[in-house]
């Protein structure tokens, strides 16, 4: 498994069914069986050239009646699990499967997201379907930056700053998100060189850097 991969899997709780919804190679739900983090696992992927990836690695499990594979958009023709996975997606696309899911009861107790973009828009819509965020914070592996949120049912109120920079990022300040906030105001000071910008934009990005400064 790959370093943002590890970093998932740390972050799913033990459980009886567990659901890896867009898997593609298949790798967490073989590690959950393997590791005994759960009884029975789920693949599934809108792609079923991708899911014979899945059903390749899992075949074992797939013979023993542990694992199901399903080509399914979303949770569509997944059934219900305990605790479910959807990662290396957009946050938009994401939040299209969630609402589906919640129209169809077919959320899980546990989730876990890894959205590769627009996390913000997936905190707002987790907490508005009924779950409470356990842990929301950013890691840094093969030199890229991610956030992890780890979500169970329950109630929820986000504040300003949890929805944009993730609740755990705003009480601990992990190394990672230090990081990834000193890369963003270099960035952005880098932008405020250039000579073609407007000096109400130039003033724009300096705030923006300014008001970064404490999380660094
Ligand atoms: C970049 S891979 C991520 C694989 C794995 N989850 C990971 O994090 O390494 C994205 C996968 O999402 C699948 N996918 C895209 N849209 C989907 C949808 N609506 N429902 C299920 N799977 C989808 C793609 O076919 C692809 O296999």
């Amino acid at each position: 498994m790959t370093e943002r991969l590890s970093r998932i899997f740390a972050e799913i709780p033990p459980c009886k069914t567990f659901a890896d919804i867009a898997c593609d190679h298949g790798y967490i739900a073989c590690e959950m069986l393997y590791s005994g983090k759960c009884e029975r696992a789920v693949v599934s992927d809108i792609s079923e050239k991708s899911l014979e990836k899945a059903r390749t690695l899992l075949a074992p499990y797939i013979k023993d009646g542990r694992a199901q594979s399903f080509v399914s958009d979303g949770f569509d023709n997944v059934p219900k699990t305990e605790a479910a996975l959807i990662a290396g997606i957009g946050g938009t696309l994401m939040a299209e499967i969630l609402k589906r899911a919640e129209r169809e009861d077919k959320l899980p107790d546990t989730l876990v997201l890894q959205p590769m973009k627009h996390a913000s828009k997936v905190r707002v819509f987790a907490v508005e379907i009924g779950y409470r965020i356990e842990k929301d914070f950013t890691v840094k592996a093969e030199g890229q930056f991610y956030d992890i949120i780890v979500l169970k049912k329950g109630k929820d109120k986000l504040s300003k700053e949890e929805t944009e920079f993730g609740r755990t990022n705003i009480t601990e300040r992990p190394l990672a998100f230090r990081e990834k906030m000193r890369e963003e105001i270099g960035k952005l000071l880098s932008y405020t060189e250039s000579e073609t910008m407007t000096d109400k934009t130039r003033a724009i990005m300096l705030k923006k850097a300014e008001r970064l400064k404490k999380y660094v």
